[in-house]
């Protein structure tokens, strides 16, 4: 199988699994204990904790340990709507569920959400989030790169706004982690949510950025782990996991993008030269390395992914939330796609174990199943298939 499916998940890296492996069965103690085996899990979670915050130039202590990026984003939204009198949130309308939803929850009691609109490629615009601003508004939330189209936001901007507002600005940068070199401090970013299973580590943990001075309330609540804010014993394997895995992006994050880049460069060119009526969506510039999201006017998406599938070829239409509610992409049609055109995508994202060749393949059945599947299209006529 050629895996082009990143954005939804990645392998986990060898020297992750390694560096986890001794905390299943050797290392097994609880972080809270006072004895060896609970001093021993306690270090390893200070070590991952501080190989977290270095990816993002963040201090070990504004790192709160989640259980990815779904559980960062809720917390993000209720910690700072719990504490603050204000009750007016600011977003977008290309968010992912994991802040939409917790959203429309707030809308239910009592609280008002603006959703900014985006132009066709997917960014905000800065006076419209200028105007939404009120003395009501406790944060606002806009995402670091789109998990579908993978537009870039224009961050700084979005926290200068924020900052002489006096407002929290918390960014969702789970697809942006590994594919864009973040530093919080220059950003300006109050809160920033990460998740591990995108970059290379395991599934199920994340971490929530705090900046310090910034005050949430606990969602979670029970013996106190996490400074209080997120109760539970921690999940030391997966925690030691997710800090070999951002040493690793560290590490490797130039040759990394590079990489990204010279197979998306590849697939763009070839796709758009050689299949006809295609289309690139998304920022052609401002766009994560890894990410290609393409029309082919007249194929149905999931058709095209089940044909791919057969031909060894796993991708995706978006994402994978979408797929399992049945329901048409919220971000293409904010973006002001038609339903045709959006039923005609299909995202395809490179990850650091993917070659030139399999790119190569990929179009050349690329090519294939898209010809078979407008011979029968029922749009064939439409477009002179
Ligand atoms: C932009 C974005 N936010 C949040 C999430 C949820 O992260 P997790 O799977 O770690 O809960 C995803 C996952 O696809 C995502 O792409």
């Amino acid at each position: 199988m050629i895996y082009l499916d990143n954005a939804a998940s990645t392998p986990v890296h060898q020297k992750v699994i390694d560096e986890m492996m001794p905390y299943f069965a050797q290392q097994y103690g609880n972080p809270s204990s006072i004895h060896k085996f609970g001093r021993t899990a306690n270090t390893a979670i200070q070590t991952a904790r501080k190989r977290i915050g270095d990816l993002i130039n963040a201090e070990s202590k504004e790192i709160l340990l989640t259980s990815g990026g779904t559980e960062s984003n809720n917390t993000a939204i209720y910690g700072t709507s719990l504490q603050s009198k204000g009750k007016h949130i600011i977003t977008s309308s290309i968010e992912h569920d994991a802040i939409l939803e917790p959203c429309k929850h707030l809308e239910k009691i009592g609280y008002r959400i603006s959703y900014l609109p985006v132009d066709r490629h997917g960014l905000v615009n800065l006076e419209d989030l200028q105007s939404k601003i009120t003395q009501d508004t406790c944060l606002i939330t806009i995402m670091f790169a789109n998990n579908e189209v993978g537009t870039i936001q224009p961050i700084k901007e979005i926290s200068d706004i924020a900052r002489k507002n006096k407002i929290i600005f918390h960014t969702d940068a789970v697809q942006a982690i590994g594919k864009v070199p973040i530093n919080v401090n220059e950003l300006g970013i109050d809160l920033l949510s990460i998740s591990s299973h995108k970059i290379n580590g395991p599934k199920g943990v994340g971490a929530l950025y705090i900046r310090k001075g910034v005050m949430l309330s606990p969602l979670i609540l029970g013996g106190g782990q996490e400074n209080g804010l997120r109760s539970g014993t921690e999940n030391v394997a997966s925690i030691v996991g997710f800090g070999m895995a951002c040493k690793l992006a560290k590490e490797n994050m130039n040759q990394n993008i590079d990489h990204f880049k010279n197979l998306t460069s590849k697939l763009i060119a070839r796709v758009q030269s050689e299949i006809p009526k295609t289309s690139l969506n998304g920022h052609t510039e401002k766009r994560i390395p890894n990410n290609t999201h393409f029309t082919f006017l007249g194929v149905n998406g999931e058709d095209l992914i089940i044909k791919l599938d057969e031909n060894k070829i796993a991708a995706s239409t978006g994402s994978a939330c979408s797929v399992r509610t049945q329901k048409a992409s919220h971000v293409l049609g904010a973006m002001g796609f038609s339903h045709e055109q959006i039923t005609g995508s299909l995202r395809i994202t490179v990850g650091i174990t993917n070659t030139e060749e399999e790119i190569d393949q990929t179009v050349d059945t690329l090519k294939k199943v898209v010809q078979e599947l407008r011979a029968v299209s029922p749009y064939k006529n439409k477009y002179n298939f």
